[in-house]
């Protein structure tokens, strides 16, 4: 579904992604680990058109979308759920979901939308008129994921959901991550949490210095020493 293919980008003078080629096939949980400054959200950025690639290509179901604008590419079927949330804070729940299924403009899908997200996430429902800035970091990560989900997205990325969370918040927010992709909404993961990223996933890649060091099934990963030495300290 997705293919990146030697990308490279970064900032002004400041490379940061080099020859990064990774697939993600339809149906799968793909997870990226690397730590703070591997080039994670940089790639986000890159493959949802904010920020220009230097090099290389993404092809999203065999279509070229390299250097498509972010909008283009949120209509084919991506949908992010960006590092630190970036929920409309003044506004209510249901408001900030219905944002999010606007883009469909298919009211009756929309509504079928919402009533997943509200059984997924039951704590929404229940808050759901009661305005986004009064939420805990684990409700906003919750909508935040909720309104990526309002598009209907074939691919939803996902940049470090764990950032800031208390643990426990962790566990329910990646619970749920399987339960979206048996509905059938392919996931790319991208994240620090290097154990619970690769448990989940079907297969992972390793991010270092902004160049995929490693790659494999999630399982072989965690089983792998320099990974476990290199991330888990154990
Ligand atoms: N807007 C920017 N302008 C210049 N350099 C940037 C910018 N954003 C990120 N960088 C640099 O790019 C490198 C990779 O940053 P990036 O945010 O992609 O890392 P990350 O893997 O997402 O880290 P984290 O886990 O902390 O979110 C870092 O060296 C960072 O300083
Ligand atoms: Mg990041």
């Amino acid at each position: 579904m997705l293919e990146i293919t030697n990308l490279s980008s970064g900032y002004g003078d400041v490379q940061v992604l080099s020859g990064i080629s990774l697939t993600v096939g339809e149906g799968e949980v793909v997870s990226l680990v690397g730590a703070n400054g591997a080039g994670k959200s940089t790639l986000v950025r890159t493959i949802m058109g904010t920020l220009p690639p230097r090099e290389g290509s993404i092809r999203l179901d065999g279509q070229d979308i390299t250097d498509l604008p972010a909008h283009r590419i949120a209509r084919l079927g991506i949908a992010q759920v960006m590092e630190g949330r970036r929920l409309f804070n003044h506004m209510t729940v249901e408001d900030n979901l219905l944002i999010g299924g606007d883009i469909l403009r298919d009211k009756q899908r929309s509504r079928e939308n919402l009533e997943w997200i509200f059984y997924l996430f039951p704590k929404l429902e229940a808050r759901r008129r009661q305005l986004a800035r009064s939420f805990s970091g684990g409700e906003q990560q919750m909508l935040a994921i909720g309104r990526a989900l309002m598009t209907s997205p074939k691919l939803l990325l996902l940049d470090e959901p764990s950032i800031g969370l208390a643990p426990i918040m962790v566990e329910t927010v990646f619970e749920k991550l399987p339960e979206i992709n048996a509905r059938g909404i392919t996931i790319f993961l991208v994240e620090q949490d290097v154990h619970r990223a690769l448990n989940i996933a079907s297969r992972g890649y390793v991010l270092e210095h902004g160049q995929i060091v490693m790659s494999g099934s999630g399982a072989d990963l965690l089983e792998d020493d320099g990974l476990r030495k290199a991330y888990l300290g154990i």
